[in-house]
């Protein structure tokens, strides 16, 4: 059942194109326009959405956390990404104009479960992006959108988070589609340049053999850190969580623009730093900010191993190892840009011996609260 893999990771890895070329199956009319008729919420009552808010828990929170970047540059709708355990509980503002997207693999996660109720009850329109069909999620929800991701049996999920940032384009596009106007990007563009990312990740895949090297070496690294910027930040978080889910180190991602601010402090010689560099073309010039954040990490002495764009030359002369990704445009770079640290995480944890699919402690699904 594992496909000839050794592990349901690693198939589950291997079949990322295929989860997001899937989940972008049929999403499309004739004239390119997005067809979301399976959300069946009355076309009127999505154009009066004021605000979004997405519920989730673990690295289902961090595909809201991309949505939520994505989602309010081509809507201008705001959008607040919160973690379902917590949201019950902070008197969260939800009326009948709010949107409450929830994302859960399983559907059954008992606080994201809880979080919707709450919402429902408060007047909220309700969606659910899931990727089991008929599960409890999407039925106590007002629509769903589903990834088709495929069943996903590895406790740490990776095709699936693939999916469901897949999935959270669509819903954003189509509410920029909805409400018309002008778009700070032509959605069909996008859905354009969506399409040809399944082939990108392929492409990623094939280029993972220093990655899985560079893991192997790194069997007793203690800590690890992750920085990333805009959507590449919620990239540098799942890298970290990965690697605490799967080779039981500790991890922490940051907003590399928080480096100065604090986290610069735990930089000493050999200290492994994982960077998601945004591609040269990402507005606001946040590429040349990040890589003098990886100069200034280097000149203290980090190790620095640099996730950037093909052609970025500029990452260079600070980085002890760059791993390159095909070009994509800038908001659907994480779709590429997770890979290599999921790869990563993957053959760590897999060099000392741990069991990858099935880590200490933890469950595929967690239905208490
Ligand atoms: C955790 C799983 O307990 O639940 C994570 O171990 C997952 O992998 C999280 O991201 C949320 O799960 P779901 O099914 O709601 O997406």
């Amino acid at each position: 059942e594992k496909g000839g893999y050794p592990t349901f990771m690693e198939k589950e890895i291997e079949e990322q194109p295929r989860a997001v070329a899937d989940t972008l199956l049929g999403r499309t009319d004739a004239e390119g326009n997005l067809s979301l008729d399976e959300l069946r919420i009355p076309e009127e009552k999505l154009r009066a959405v004021e605000r979004v808010t997405i519920v989730a828990c673990g690295t289902a929170a961090y595909a809201g956390t991309v949505a939520k970047y994505a989602i309010e540059h081509w809507t201008r709708i705001p959008v607040e990404v919160a973690l379902a355990h917590e949201f019950r509980y902070s008197d969260p503002i939800v009326d009948e104009r709010t949107l409450v997207v929830s994302i859960s693999q399983s559907g059954e996660t008992m606080d994201t479960l809880m979080a919707v109720k709450h919402a429902r009850d408060l007047g909220a329109l309700t969606v659910s992006v899931c990727n089991t069909l008929g599960s409890t999620i999407p039925r106590e929800s007002d629509a769903a959108l589903y990834t088709h991701a495929g069943p996903e049996i590895a406790v740490a999920s990776t095709k699936a988070f693939l999916a469901q940032i897949a999935a959270c384009y669509l819903l954003g596009l189509y509410l920029a589609q909805l409400r018309g106007g002008a778009y700070a990007e032509d959605p069909q563009a996008v859905m354009k340049e969506l399409h040809d990312v399944p082939d990108k990740i392929a492409e990623v895949l094939r280029r993972m053999d220093r990655v899985k090297e560079i893991a192997r070496f790194m069997a007793d690294t203690r800590a690890v850190l992750f920085l990333g910027r805009n959507v590449g930040f919620p990239v540098a978080l799942e890298g970290a969580l990965k690697l605490k889910e799967l080779a039981y180190i500790h991890a922490e991602g940051f907003a590399a623009g928080e480096l100065k601010h604090g986290p610069i402090a735990l930089i000493e010689p050999g200290q492994p730093v994982f960077i998601v560099v945004p591609g040269p073309d990402t507005p606001h010039e946040l590429h040349r900010k990040v890589v003098s954040n990886i100069q200034e990490i280097r000149a203290r002495g980090a190790r620095t191993i640099v996730i950037a764009q093909d052609g970025d030359t500029d990452v260079e002369p600070y980085a002890d190892e760059v791993i390159r990704v095909p070009h994509t445009m800038p908001l659907l770079q994480p779709l590429l840009t997770v890979v290599p640290l999921q790869v990563f995480a993957l053959h760590l944890s897999t060099a000392k011996g741990l069991d990858v699919d099935q880590p200490r402690n933890l469950a595929k699904s967690v239905t208490v609260e």
